[in-house]
């Protein structure tokens, strides 16, 4: 063979193997998704998800994505919002087959903002200890809607909270199952200010924007979506001001400007998660710090190691741990279902 000829042999050889890498990267990536996050959450996200682990054409297609966009949940919304709900994985690889021009579009040009207001009733009873009035800053806020948190009710099963502010009865109620000495409030602490930050706020006015919100709810939570609706018309009568900012270099400002004679809180829930390196969420915990507020972080335990370290171990696979100021205090359910107290507050 000539010696072009076996040159070019070898690039071609060396192509397939780093795309088989890349393949059975993406594959691993799904296949966990599967396992560990839409097991027992979506039955249909787990068997799409489990498909796309295993069939060449729909990894191919993924890993024509640049790698911080080929995550499960944004592809399997994507496909959703352009081609409706997969029934199973011959539409999957349809859909993927006639509309990968649009789906791409979306995957590229959206994220997961998911916007879980039903994560207020685990962040109640901690701003209930707090001297009142509060001014509340959330960053990594998506639409908000956890900044009205006056406006819904909740169920704590041996205590129900009714909403601070009505809403002609058409407030969402949060049911969330709660062990340990939880604080639980008699009352909605009273907020006086409330502002939030994000790299990209959703206009909840903009029916698409909406739309995408309840796209990024998985098929089968049905209860979930009715909540969302419910709490997306509240926030549309009372728009919450969601600053569009970095909170690595933008929250100092923001606290500067809350109003005297409150508790500044500042507070975040499955946000920290995308803020990398490990580095860049010090850097964060450290501006907390310095401006004085209150500091509520509602994460994935691996967000803040050195704070889980203090933490006894979860009662289950998936929790966030809740901590104040820096100090675990409870395990909550990734959606608010659920909060395991084990604080001394
Ligand atoms: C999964 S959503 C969570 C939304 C809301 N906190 C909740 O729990 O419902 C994460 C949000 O964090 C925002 N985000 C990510 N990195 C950010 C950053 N560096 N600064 C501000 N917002 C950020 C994203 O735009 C997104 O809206």
């Amino acid at each position: 063979m000539q010696c072009e000829a076996i040159v070019a042999k070898h690039f071609v050889e060396v192509g397939t193997l780093v795309q088989q890498a890349e393949w059975k990267g993406i594959s691993d990536q799904y296949a966990a998704f599967a396992a560990d996050e839409a097991r027992g959450s979506s039955e249909a996200y787990e068997k799409l998800a489990l498909a796309v682990s295993q069939f060449d054409d729909l990894l191919e297609f993924i890993a024509t994505l640049p790698v911080e966009r080929r995550q499960p949940n944004l592809f399997l919304a994507a496909v959703r919002h352009v081609c409706g709900i997969a029934r199973n994985v011959d539409d999957l690889r349809q859909f993927v087959h006639t509309s990968q021009g649009q789906i791409r579009e979306v995957m590229l040009s959206r994220t997961t903002q998911t916007n879980e207001p039903a994560r207020c009733a685990v962040l109640l009873p901690l701003l209930a200890q707090l001297a009142q009035p509060l001014a509340l800053i959330e960053v990594g806020a998506s639409a908000g809607l956890c900044l009205l948190m006056d406006h819904y009710g909740y169920d704590y099963g041996n205590a129900r909270i009714e909403p601070a502010v009505s809403d002609d009865g058409h407030a969402p109620v949060f049911t969330c199952e709660v062990s340990g000495k939880v604080p639980i409030p008699n009352a909605i602490p009273r907020i006086a200010w409330r502002a939030g930050l994000d790299l990209n706020p959703i206009d909840l006015r903009s029916e698409r924007d909406a739309a995408w919100l309840e796209t990024l709810v998985w098929p089968g939570q049905d209860a979930r979506v009715a909540r969302l609706h419910a709490a997306i018309n509240i926030a549309r009568r009372n728009p919450p001001n969601v600053i569009r900012g970095d909170l690595l270099t933008d929250l100092a400002q923001l606290v500067a400007t809350a109003p005297n004679d409150t508790t500044v809180v500042v507070f975040h829930t499955a946000v920290l998660g995308y803020v990398a390196p490990q580095s860049a969420r010090e850097q964060f915990a450290a501006t907390v710090k310095k401006t004085g507020a209150e500091w509520i972080s509602n994460e994935a335990p691996g967000v803040f190691p050195s704070i889980a370290r203090k933490a006894p171990p979860s009662p289950a696979r998936g929790r966030f741990l809740i901590s104040w100021n820096g100090a675990p205090v409870a395990w909550a359910g990734p959606h608010g279902q659920s909060l395991d107290w084990f604080g001394t507050t």
